[in-house]
């Protein structure tokens, strides 16, 4: 299966690719420049040469089977409605935590959809939108190694939502949980605006562990 990532070029979309990459995918890390997609590629080839990873424009990996944004929330508005013909029919997955930082202060945003996820699908409407990726450490993603993390997955569709789930448990120590319906987003999000504290207080890069499911 081919991934491509929109905004691919920070430690996010990076991350996400070189997991999906060592499961066997073939990864197309977009950006608004081609120079800084093909730098991210080489970082990351040279943790494994043979990762199957290649560095295109954003609408390029707009035509992938699968696309993940993986832009700030603030870029949504200007860079996904241009790719919205190129995104129908496709499921599109929202890793966009909004949120701001002031005084160092994480900050869940107001997004008048109600999640960064519902601002996406509302800009996609011909697209499939599922929520997930929005608590797992890009650094430990990147670091490699197993985690030991769930990925609550959000969406309307429910055999988008279980093909998304399946591809988060081909990241190792990695479990994918049903978080219901893409409304729910909004409570993820916010998740990871209380991590950032958390990290901050126990120097670390926790992420969530939901108890009780098999
Ligand atoms: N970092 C984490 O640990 C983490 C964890 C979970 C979720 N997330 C979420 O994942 C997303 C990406 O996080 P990140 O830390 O990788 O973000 P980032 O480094 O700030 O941005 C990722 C990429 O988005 C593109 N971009 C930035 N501003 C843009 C604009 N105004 N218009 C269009 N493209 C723009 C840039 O790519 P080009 O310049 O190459 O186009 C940039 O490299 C965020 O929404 C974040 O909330 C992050």
């Amino acid at each position: 299966m081919q991934i491509g990532f929109i905004g691919g070029t920070g430690e996010e979309g990076m991350g996400l690719a070189y997991r999906f990459a060592l499961a066997g995918h073939a990864c197309v890390i977009g950006s608004r420049a081609i120079e800084k997609a093909e730098a991210a590629v080489e970082e990351l080839k040279a943790k494994d040469a043979a990762l199957p990873i290649t560095g295109a424009a954003n609408a390029e990996a707009a035509a992938a089977d699968i696309v993940v944004v993986t832009t700030p929330y603030s870029a949504q508005e200007a860079t996904l409605p241009g790719l919205a013909d190129a995104l129908a029919g496709k499921i599109v997955v929202s890793t966009v935590v909004p949120m701001s930082f002031e005084g160092g202060k994480a900050s869940l945003l107001a997004v008048p959809e109600g999640s960064a996820a519902e601002h996406e699908q509302a800009l996609l409407p011909g697209s499939t939108v599922v929520a997930a990726f929005q608590n797992l450490s890009a650094k430990k993603l990147l670091k490699g190694g197993p985690l030991d993390a769930d990925v609550v997955v959000c969406a309307a569709d429910p055999d988008a939502k279980k093909q998304i789930m399946a591809l988060a448990e081909q990241i190792k120590g990695v479990r994918g949980v049903d978080g219901g319906p893409l409304s729910n987003a909004k409570l993820v999000e916010g998740i990871t605006v209380l991590l950032v504290a958390i990290n901050r207080a126990y120097k670390t890069q926790a992420g969530i562990k939901i108890t009780a499911i098999q």
